[in-house]
């Protein structure tokens, strides 16, 4: 097997540490890794598979000689690496929505529509978390007939929001008088229905991520979808009520079936139900409460949960790159 020279940028966040865990655990083929973070982390030591590494800046002596970067970073710093990775002839692999929507750049989840690798120009983006575990569901039931439209309700985790939104969590946890900064009100014993910031429709940003994103990966550009995004105080794992309309009846029982030969999902059969805990730690998609709308009967309700910093952030990415590097 090839041996590959990888790096990690935002090595220090919630994601990147996620990536250094699941490049382990997959026993991803390194040469070496690297690591890089913001000035107020660089010299810092981290371990890494088969030793310790110091955090670097974000450089041309980072990005030099490496066959692929997992950049797990915001938009605005993920496109000044995408200007160091073309320069390097790097294959960036990008977390962030800095160029999800870009017609250029395949938006990629493997096992939905791996396809849309070939060709890549040397970014691929990988989407939303909310946005993967919903299309996970989504594609294999559009594979029993054609979707009319999707409604959906999200539970998002506070890790989903980075390391200070966690952090800002466990400090309201600690005193009843800690002043919010980072979320729009306090989020321990809250929910709170506003992810980003809301744009003229009244939709928020990320709202309007799940619709585009899933038009994208589905290749369904008129797929009619609506969302609203609920940030809720769970450390990890998204949550999503979701209403599937189908053009004509597709019978429970087949979806059920179809779900759970599905790699990748976990079909949790009534009475059981999937929660944020029995996601977390785990790279499936857990889908459960499959029923038949009493408003819609060509319409069908589940209950979607994932670990939004693996199968939703890291490993999404390091699948991408174990396809676009044929390992
Ligand atoms: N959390 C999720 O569930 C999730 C899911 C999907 C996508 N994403 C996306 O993934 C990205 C990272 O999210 P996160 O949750 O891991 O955030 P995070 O915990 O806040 O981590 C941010 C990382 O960015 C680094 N960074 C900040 N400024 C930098 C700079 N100027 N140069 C280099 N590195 C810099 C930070 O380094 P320092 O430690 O040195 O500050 C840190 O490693 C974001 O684009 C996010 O939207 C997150």
């Amino acid at each position: 097997v090839r041996e590959i020279h990888a790096g990690i940028l935002g090595a220090t966040g919630l994601v990147g540490q996620e990536v250094l865990a699941i490049l382990e655990e997959r026993h991803f083929p390194l040469a070496e890794l690297r690591v890089a973070g913001s000035a107020r982390s660089v010299g810092q030591r981290m371990p890494v598979p088969g030793g310790e590494v110091g955090v670097q800046p974000m450089d041309d002596a980072f990005f030099a000689g490496l066959d692929v970067v997992f950049s797990a970073v915001a938009s605005d710093i993920a496109r000044q690496a995408a200007n160091l990775a073309r320069r390097h002839a790097v294959l960036l692999i990008d977390k962030s929505s800095a160029f999800r929507m870009d017609p250029a750049v395949p938006l990629v989840v493997p096992g939905v529509n791996d396809a849309a690798l070939t060709g890549h120009s040397g970014i691929v983006a990988s989407p939303n978390c909310s946005t993967i575990q919903l299309v996970m569901a989504l594609a294999p039931l559009a594979g029993l007939a054609p979707l009319a439209s999707v409604e959906v309700a999200t539970y998002q985790a506070v890790s989903g929001a980075g390391r200070e939104a966690v952090q800002e969590m466990e400090r309201e946890a600690a005193a009843a008088d800690a002043v919010p900064s980072v979320f729009p009100k306090r989020i321990i014993g809250n929910v709170i229905p506003q992810v980003e910031t809301f744009g003229e429709n009244g939709y928020s940003v990320e709202e309007m991520k799940l619709l585009h994103e899933t038009r994208k990966i589905m290749n369904l550009p008129e797929l009619p979808l609506a969302a609203t995004a609920v940030r809720v105080p769970v450390y990890r794992g998204h949550a999503e009520a979701v209403t599937v309309d189908f053009v004509r009846e597709v019978p429970t029982d087949e979806a059920a079936g179809r779900l759970a030969a599905t790699p990748g999902l976990r079909y949790v059969p009534m009475p059981d139900v999937p929660t944020p805990l029995d996601a977390a730690g785990n790279d499936l998609v857990w889908v459960g409460r499959l029923r038949r709308s009493l408003v819609r009967e060509t319409a069908l309700q589940l209950f979607i949960v994932s670990d939004n910093l693996r199968k939703g952030a890291a490993t999404n990415a390091v699948q991408i790159a174990e396809r676009a590097l044929g390992l």
